[in-house]
């Protein structure tokens, strides 16, 4: 594999920002303990910073223009023009952004109404981007720092209230199918494709497993998108550039059939345990296949980037390589090779908000709010 393309895959994979948050820390202060707060996990998809705070010399960063450039008007650790998917949500359950939960403290009950662990270029397996991200597991363990540092804050009673009524975000496992296939195959010479799927499923069961057991009952999940017709993956077979990734499709497929079944075994098993799934690999195929009809020009093609469907990224000059950025954002479904635009991120927050249950299931995220 050419060294460029191999390197601008990777950066699907890492996707990272470095810069200064526009989060208020002080906002968090004000306990309003009878709201639900938002705890997130996940990748490049939720993360709304922490990459920054820990690597500041990574050459995966994303931290300069034209990142961020729409409402927040600077780069802010979000792999994207502007506000990500768990900020609608946030937006809608009437909660204050979710602060990065290595955002340094500035006391100990700023994370009262949430805290956001996703971290880019995660993976549900620890075999992912070895020693670049923070994996599912870190995530918990991060998450666990929070708990206690909650408890001794607020006591045990009180911090327990916010763990029960709080819903936790996950949107993971899209590294893990990718990572094999673009950087690391022997990972499929001892498993099948299916073990392997079943060990990214049963790495992320066991972390809403730990989360239960803190006391977490309502649970909003993303299936896996329709990466394989993302730029950056399209333009992989340099024979026919522009088509869907059938290796890719692939693994998706086979994830999506296989998550649902887990997460109906949770419910089975757990009491209490209730959850929403959007089904995120119709919504995004939808809208590569047919932009016009919500509201894009363009599907298949990054509004930052270079090559063809400027799937190569490049995007800010990543790496000193030039790139062309697109003049009107909202015309574009992918801001980047492989992440959406805010306009995007909205629509697809809607459907996870309050959509039907042919689109998010059993639950929407609203009603999950709203349960005491
Ligand atoms: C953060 O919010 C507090 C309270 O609303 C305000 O007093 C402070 O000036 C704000 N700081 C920044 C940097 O915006
Ligand atoms: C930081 O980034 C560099 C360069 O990408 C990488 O080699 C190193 O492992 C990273 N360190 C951590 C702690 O993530
Ligand atoms: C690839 O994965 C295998 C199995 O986990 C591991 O032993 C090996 O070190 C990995 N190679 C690279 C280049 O990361
Ligand atoms: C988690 O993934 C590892 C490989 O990283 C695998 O050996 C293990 O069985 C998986 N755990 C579950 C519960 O699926
Ligand atoms: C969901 O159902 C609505 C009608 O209730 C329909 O308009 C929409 O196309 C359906 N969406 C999907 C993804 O099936």
């Amino acid at each position: 594999m050419e060294s460029s393309r191999l390197f601008s895959i990777i950066l699907f994979l890492y996707t990272t920002v470095l810069s200064i948050s526009s989060i208020n820390c002080t906002e968090n202060n004000n306990l309003i303990t009878n709201q639900a707060a938002l705890f997130v996990f996940g990748d490049s998809l939720f993360d709304a910073g922490n990459y920054k705070y820990i690597n500041s010399s990574s050459a995966f960063q994303s931290n300069f223009f034209p990142y961020g450039q729409t409402t927040f008007k600077f780069p802010t650790g979000r792999v994207s023009d502007g506000r990500l998917i768990t900020d609608f949500i946030a937006e809608n359950a009437w909660l204050p952004l979710i602060p990065p939960n290595l955002q340094p403290s500035n006391g100990n009950s700023q994370f009262t109404y949430g805290a956001n662990f996703a971290y880019g270029g995660a993976g549900a397996l620890v075999e992912t981007n070895p020693g670049m991200v923070r994996d599912l597991g870190t995530q918990l363990n991060s998450f666990k720092n929070v708990v206690r540092s909650l408890k001794s804050a607020l006591g045990e009673a009180e911090a327990n209230k916010i763990f029960s009524r709080a819903v936790y975000l996950f949107n993971i496992g899209g590294n893990d199918l990718v990572y094999p296939l673009v950087a690391n195959s022997s990972l499929f010479q001892s498993n099948t494709k299916e073990n392997f799927v079943d060990f990214v499923i049963g790495n992320t069961t066991s972390v809403v497993k730990e989360v239960y057991k803190i006391g977490g009952r309502k649970y909003g999940f993303l299936n896996m998108g329709a990466y394989e017709c993302a730029p950056a993956i399209s333009i992989l077979d340099t024979t026919n550039i522009g088509s869907c990734s059938k290796p890719v499709a692939e693994l998706i497929y086979l994830y999506n059939k296989k998550f649902p079944d887990a997460l109906r075994r949770l419910q089975r098993e757990l009491s209490g345990f209730r959850y929403a799934l959007h089904d995120y690999h119709t919504s995004l195929l939808e809208r590569i296949n047919n932009p016009s009809k919500y509201g894009f020009k363009v599907g298949n093609m990054g509004c930052c980037g270079s090559g063809p469907f400027r799937g190569i990224n490049t995007c800010g000059n990543r790496m000193g390589q030039s790139y062309e950025l697109c003049e009107n954002i909202n015309d574009y479904l992918f801001f980047d090779s492989s992440h959406l635009t805010e306009k995007a991120h909205r629509q697809i927050a809607e459907l996870i908000w309050s959509g039907p249950p042919n689109v998010t299931r059993p639950y929407n995220l609203k009603t999950l709010f709203q349960l005491n």
